[in-house]
């Protein structure tokens, strides 16, 4: 699938963003090595810090299904120029992969593609953990 097409499949899911409260809605596509394309949209909360990001609702879906391996995360928002993931999203997103490809923009437009590792050099991930 390419880009575009995973990009269009993020703007689609941002119908279902439960934001009432920034009233900014997001929405991504994680796909998987395999081909299989898990949505996820931002879910907020009254006490705002129990808010979840699109990027990790897409990322807990796929991994609770049994599904690990990702090649790219397509986020679609309603900033005019698309959103990329929050720091902690894009530590949520390292921990699967460093070459992982992440896309945002317009799927009519400009879009720009990056490495999970660009965007968060130096992660911390379970290497780090070693003792
Ligand atoms: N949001 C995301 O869904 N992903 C991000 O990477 C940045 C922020 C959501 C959280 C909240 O519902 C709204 O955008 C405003 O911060």
């Amino acid at each position: 699938m390419e880009y575009r097409e995973l990009l269009i499949k993020a703007e689609e899911a941002m119908k279902n963003s439960y934001s009432p409260y920034s009233g900014f809605r997001v929405g991504a596509a994680l796909i998987t090595a395999g081909g299989e394309v898990f949505t996820g949209v931002n879910v907020e909360s009254a006490t705002y810090g129990a808010t979840i990001c699109a990027e990790r609702t897409a990322v807990v879906k796929a991994v609770s299904e049994g599904y690990r391996d990702f090649v790219a995360i397509a986020v679609s928002s309603d900033a005019p120029e698309g959103s990329l993931p929050c720091g902690i999203c894009r530590q949520f997103i390292a921990e699967f992969g460093k070459d992982i490809m992440v896309i945002t923009g317009k799927s009519d437009g400009e879009i720009k593609v990056n490495t999970i590792a660009e965007l968060l050099p130096f992660a911390f991930t379970g290497e780090d953990m070693k003792k």
